[in-house]
């Protein structure tokens, strides 16, 4: 088992191109309160493990060697405590209580038997840069066994024999189960790494750049987001100023803290740029009162457009985005400035676009930041004023107040309703498999982004 969930980290990492070596410091603090809720969620998956088989007892104190049949009938986990070991990883405690049904002859009988399990787990960094959990020491401590019910005409004798038997199968086998569960997490754990889509053609994928840190607190890894544009690592020059995420910070209690650098915003700003997502066309209509976007009403405004477009055309504003968009992040206040390249084009009679004129934009805009399952969403507002420049013009002489009037308003209500429609799909924060952030809370800080957030795992 263990070899089969090597074999699939190896072919993971080769699938997985190869890493560009920017670092984005997104750091996830993973709290006390997480543990106790492993513990909580754990001990059905754990119950579930300790089913151990149990081969037949051959009794030898007779003349006939009858096999006594043993079946474990239930285990129940009453306590499964967890707790973090400063610098290693994780102690496990845990009682389990077996029934166990003993086939005696003439009649069989139960058996229950109270077991603490204690274990230490190292939790490190594994070769596909996810968290590795592995089992370093454990131990099964039984106590003696109680007979169910009435039913007690085995011969003592008998009963310390067949208790020996169990003892020696269930403590060669409980702590290799136990060890086999922690594998099937680790394979989960692995998920961690896994694709996802930030925009059109552009992905995200995060993994460890370190070991963890571990305190009596909480265990912390610092991620690396790694981005991909049409399939290909994007490489980013980035202050290498790391990012320190104080403690304590956010919601105090929570299971999960998160702090997210400008830096990794300011990667994912980057690669929706260079994927042209924050570009957009607005285009408009004919006959439509409330798009004024036509050369008769841009004639209005600049006499040139009627003398080149006597009849009216739709006019076509081309919004591109030449700068990489910059987020600032100040105490309870992101902000999101745009410097868009806005050419203004006339659709001429063989339906080819003219240009007009272009204009240099600036507008900034207010950035409210939510999580919903997995992702950070966000929505914007415009901030101030828009401010435009003229770039070049085809038309002559452009009185720069009046144009603001007409194209910034135009432009203002699609430009929010894309970005917000792009962001309000989210970017896929740390996470793996089945594991939901519940009840966040987003909080702007000087610099950075902190997410405290529940944890919930849906099986
Ligand atoms: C399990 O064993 C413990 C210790 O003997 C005992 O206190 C507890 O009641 C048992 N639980 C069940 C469900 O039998
Ligand atoms: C106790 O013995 C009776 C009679 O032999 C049998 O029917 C019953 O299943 C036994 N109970 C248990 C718990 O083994
Ligand atoms: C069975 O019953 C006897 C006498 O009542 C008692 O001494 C013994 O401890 C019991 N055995 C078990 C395993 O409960
Ligand atoms: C051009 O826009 C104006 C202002 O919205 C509108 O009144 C007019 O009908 C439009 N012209 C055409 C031909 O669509
Ligand atoms: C947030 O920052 C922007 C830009 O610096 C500023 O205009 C705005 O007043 C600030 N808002 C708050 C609530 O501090
Ligand atoms: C946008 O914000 C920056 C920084 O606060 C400021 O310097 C700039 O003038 C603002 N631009 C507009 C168009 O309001």
């Amino acid at each position: 088992m263990a070899g089969a969930h090597h074999g699939l980290g190896m072919l993971l990492a080769l699938l997985l191109p190869a890493a560009p070596t920017s670092l984005t410091g997104t750091t996830i603090r993973i709290n006390s309160a997480a543990l106790s809720y492993v513990s909580d969620v754990g001990k059905a998956p754990l119950q579930q493990a300790l089913k151990v088989m149990v081969p037949p007892f051959l009794d030898q104190s007779g003349d006939v060697h009858l096999p006594i049949r043993i079946q474990i009938l239930d285990v129940h986990v009453p306590h499964l405590d967890l707790k973090f070991i400063a610098g290693f990883g994780i102690h496990l405690m845990a009682t389990a209580n077996f029934t166990i049904k003993v086939f005696c002859i003439p009649e069989a009988l139960e058996l229950m038997m109270p077991v603490a399990l204690t274990a230490d787990a190292r939790v490190a960094q594994g070769p596909i840069r996810t968290p590795v959990v592995s089992i370093s020491s454990c131990s099964s401590n039984f106590s003696p066994a109680s007979v169910l019910g009435d039913n007690n005409s085995t011969s003592p004798e008998l009963l310390i024999l067949v208790q020996k038997h169990i003892r020696a199968i269930l403590s060669n086998k409980l702590c290799l189960y136990i060890s086999n569960l922690v594998q099937g997490l680790n394979v989960h754990l692995g998920t961690l790494i896994g694709l996802s889509p930030v925009g059109p053609e552009s992905q995200i994928r995060y993994s460890m750049v370190g070991e963890p840190i571990i305190t009596g607190e909480y265990i912390a890894l610092d991620v690396n987001a790694d981005l991909f544009l049409l399939g290909q690592p994007i490489t980013l020059t980035l202050d290498a100023t790391p990012f320190v995420l104080p403690w304590p910070v956010g919601t105090r209690g929570t299971m999960a803290t998160m702090g997210l650098s400008q830096q990794l915003f300011d990667c994912i700003l980057l690669l929706l740029q260079k994927a042209g997502a924050l570009n957009l066309d607005v285009t408009g209509e004919l006959n439509s009162d409330d798009n004024p976007l036509n050369t008769s009403a841009m004639g209005q405004l600049i006499p040139e457009v009627t003398r080149q477009f006597p009849k009216p055309m739709p006019i076509v504003l081309k919004v591109h985005l030449g700068a990489t968009p910059v987020v600032t992040f100040h105490t309870n206040n992101a902000t999101l400035r745009l410097q868009p390249f806005v050419e203004v084009l006339a659709a001429s009679s063989n339906s080819a676009f003219q240009s007009l004129f272009s204009l240099e934009v600036e507008v900034n805009l207010s950035l409210q930041l939510s999580v919903s399952k997995v992702k950070l969403r966000g929505t914007t507002s415009v901030l101030g004023d828009i401010r435009l420049a003229v770039a070049a013009s085809n038309v002559g002489f452009i009185d720069v107040e009046q144009v603001h009037a007409l194209v910034g308003t135009l432009f203002k209500k699609p430009l929010l309703a894309h970005l917000n429609a792009l962001l309000g799909m989210g970017i896929a924060l740390p996470s793996v498999v089945n594991l939901n952030y519940i009840n966040p809370e987003v909080f702007v800080y000087e610099g950075y982004v902190v997410v405290s957030s529940g944890l919930f795992y849906q099986r």
